[in-house]
């Protein structure tokens, strides 16, 4: 019987529980992508609270590129200091800590009229309406060259590892699915054409980074959009692929963003109260599991320990990782450890998102 909170190794890393934070933009790194003491609070309370291993907010790997404000930065070697300070600090709570690095692209709503924003092809972003210019060959490297250096970047400033984004609309996934990539070369059509710049990016990673180095993606298990976007079977393709060329892990969230004809389809979906409304990616997750031999993390919805604890023990699914219950009770995971199996302050009312600082709105007033 597996539980939750037993410790487990993946390659050098060890892990005190099951539990993940997953990747959160908090909206509150400086204007260059800089941690602030506000940020830092952030995480040590995550770390203090329990969580066996924390995702950071998504970082752009690429100056000026960033999809959101107050996002983490990881764009050149000015970081490296402050980040080596930050990851000791993390690490002597008892956590693990792993940065999440991304290129935005035309899921974003920020200054998107300033800014050149690559995309596979030339096509409207269903919610946020913005199109990007098709990449060149020479902007796919460098892409590229961009994430091998951001991870270079994460290993020489103490990250235990790094996380790929290749979700939720961002550049990588945007590759996957056969709305946004209407390509006609190399990176385009075959599920295996649109999942190469991943592929090759992975490759590009490894070489840099080391054969041991732990090195995650979060991708979609399905975008549950038909034709429009990644299936399950073209996820178990790409999963398969990345196994190949040396992934660590993958964590597993999915949806999409086209909210006009899939209300609530999104990777964080409300009406969520009801347990058999939770943990909504994990039985896809779960069945493109069963063919993979490295660690899987599931990631949307989960709610009740009960429930992961089932997972757990009747899928291959070994890990969970939370975004919106973590934001609101950073203190959840040693709740849970220590007995208090109560439903978490989070009701995915999706009000997380705020101009000052992304926080659960159940603390905006006091602050
Ligand atoms: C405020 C907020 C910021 C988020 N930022 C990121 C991010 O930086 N990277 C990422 O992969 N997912 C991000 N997500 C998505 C979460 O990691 C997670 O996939 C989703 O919220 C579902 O999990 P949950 O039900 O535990 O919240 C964010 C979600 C929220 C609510």
């Amino acid at each position: 019987m597996k539980t939750l909170f037993e410790s487990t190794t993946i390659g050098s890393m060890n892990l005190k529980n099951r539990l993940w934070r997953s990747a959160t933009w908090m909206n509150m790194a400086d204007g260059k992508g800089h941690l602030t003491d506000r940020l830092e609070k952030v995480y040590l309370d995550l770390a203090k609270g329990g969580v066996g291993t924390i995702i950071t907010g998504y970082a752009f790997v690429l100056e000026g590129e960033q999809p959101n404000p107050g996002m983490l930065g990881i764009y050149d070697d000015s970081f490296i200091p402050g980040y080596r300070k930050f990851t000791e600090k993390i690490k002597a709570e008892g956590a693990n800590i792993i940065m999440q690095i991304v290129y935005g692209g035309s899921s974003t709503s920020f200054q998107p009229e300033n800014r050149v924003i690559w995309g596979p092809s030339a096509v409207p972003h269903p919610l946020f309406k913005v199109v990007p210019t098709e990449m060149t060959k020479g902007n796919i490297n460098t892409v590229i060259t961009a994430f091998t250096q951001a991870a270079a970047r994460a290993k020489a400033a103490g990250f235990d590892g790094i996380q790929i984004h290749g979700a939720h609309t961002y550049l990588f996934s945007q590759f996957l699915s056969p709305y946004y990539n209407r390509r006609q070369d190399e990176y385009g059509g075959s599920i295996e054409n649109r999942a190469r710049i991943i592929c090759e990016t992975l490759e590009a990673v490894r070489k840099e980074v080391g054969p041991e180095y732990p090195v995650f993606i979060k991708m979609h298990c399905s975008d549950d959009w038909e034709e429009k976007g990644l299936t399950e079977e073209e996820s178990l393709y790409v999963a398969l692929e990345l196994e190949k060329r040396g992934i660590t892990g993958i964590e597993f969230s999915g949806g999409n963003l086209d909210t006009q004809n899939y209300p609530n389809a999104g990777p964080a979906r409300s009406k969520i109260l009801k347990p058999e409304n939770q943990s909504y990616f994990a039985e896809k997750t779960a069945r493109i599991a069963e063919h993979l031999n490295v660690p899987v993390i599931s990631v949307g919805g989960h709610r009740t320990p009960e429930k992961l604890e089932h997972f757990l023990n009747t899928t291959p699914i070994g890990y969970f990782s939370m975004s919106r219950p973590l934001l609101s009770e950073p203190g959840l995971v040693n709740r849970w450890k220590n007995g208090d199996l109560g439903k978490p302050r989070c009701v995915a009312c999706g009000k997380c998102w705020g101009e000052d600082g992304n926080v659960c709105i159940l603390d905006r007033k006091q602050r």
